[in-house]
């Protein structure tokens, strides 16, 4: 009896059933009870962004799914129903997992605790619900950020004092982006792997693994806006790469979506600090932390412009840091310009 030989559609099979569970268990090369809690982890993320897409999908439509709810949340910033409906979602999705034990979200003062889930919780996790909320309204790419970290001690009095470790703590880390298609990128430490939810089966299908970021991309991506803000060495490297061929803008206002373009295509993205906001806008614990992570994994660079984001260490759960991330080079570039003031400025101070 001859061998069984698949038919040539084999490999469109295989990849069908390469779903984000089952990824997870293959990078591991265990069915160990970790392995088993971060691909179930991972499968619960992917459910609540097949949710939330699906009410992005639909929200034109939908009585009171888009606008502002009239609320300012901790971050001082107004309120999209989108962003409460996406953090409840999540909120949802991992109440009876039996495996978080907190949530931390942008939209809450303090973490969510799931009591029941707390003896045997053994994560937490950290949560952007929508990033780019200003684009919900006008049909434009958003995006939810998540980063896993372990429970480390028993929390009892609920401050979530723990969490204030820095980046390189974390499991797990990665994004949804809500666009023409919906993306699933992730990392376990183990490289950065994309995934495409098709509609059809209501499954994330692996689409690329090992994604490396090139040592240098065209694009640079910041808000000009800011430009008299800034201080003067992100001025010196704008009017740089003005100055230079080979350079081209590209800002969308959602960070997920800039991010994905430079992780995908190379160059660099900048938050950095305002004369308003000295640290930035944007947050360490559940948005620049797990970017950093994944880009790091992809071979490329995050910074605050003086240190890696992965080393910092917050102060609360909200701290926010200054955000250079891309290709290598390209952040050591802005760093240079960061480099020579500081030095011309302890020049001046020692003559
Ligand atoms: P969020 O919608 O979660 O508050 O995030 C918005 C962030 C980020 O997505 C984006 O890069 C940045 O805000 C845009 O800020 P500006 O409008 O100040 O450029
Ligand atoms: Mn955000
Ligand atoms: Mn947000």
């Amino acid at each position: 009896m001859a061998d069984y030989q698949p038919a040539d559609s084999a490999f469109a099979l295989d990849r069908d059933c390469t779903t984000l569970s089952r990824h997870v268990l293959e990078q591991l090369h265990s069915f160990g009870p970790e392995a088993q809690d971060l691909s179930a982890l991972m499968n619960r993320i992917a459910l609540a962004g097949k949710i939330i897409a699906r009410h992005l999908s639909r929200a034109g439509l939908m009585e009171s799914a888009l606008g502002f709810t009239g609320d300012i949340n901790v971050q001082g910033e107004a309120v999209k129903k989108m962003d409460i409906y996406a953090n409840d979602v999540f909120i949802s999705v991992f109440k009876q997992s039996g495996l978080v034990c907190r949530l931390a979200s942008e939209e809450m003062d303090t973490p969510y605790y799931i009591p029941e889930n707390c003896p045997i919780g053994r994560y937490t996790l950290l949560y952007d619900p929508i990033d780019g909320s200003s684009n919900v309204d006008i049909n434009l790419n958003v995006g939810s950020i998540f980063s896993i970290r372990r429970q480390q001690g028993d929390d009892l009095d609920q401050t979530g004092l723990d969490l204030l470790q820095d980046g390189r703590q974390q499991l797990a880390a990665g994004y949804i982006l809500y666009g023409p298609s919906t993306v699933l990128v992730y990392s376990i430490g183990r490289g950065v792997h994309a995934f495409v939810l098709d509609p059809s089966l209501g499954e994330f299908i692996l689409a690329t693994e090992n994604i490396q970021v090139p040592a240098h991309g065209p694009t640079y991506s910041v808000n000009e806006g800011n430009f008299w803000q800034w201080e003067d060495a992100i001025r010196d490297f704008t009017r740089y790469v003005h100055r230079h061929d080979g350079y081209s803008a590209r800002y969308t206002g959602a960070l997920v979506a800039d991010f994905h373009r430079i992780l995908t295509q190379g160059g660099v993205f900048l938050y950095p600090g305002t004369t308003k906001k000295p640290e930035g806008k944007l947050r360490l614990l559940y948005e620049t932390a797990p970017l950093a992570f994944l880009i790091e994994q992809a071979g490329g660079r995050a910074s605050t412009g003086t240190e890696d984001i992965m080393g910092v260490v917050p102060g609360e759960i909200h701290q926010r840091t200054p955000f250079l991330v891309g290709s290598r080079d390209d952040v050591a570039l802005v760093e240079s310009f960061i480099q020579d003031h500081s030095r011309r400025q302890s020049t001046l101070l020692t003559n």
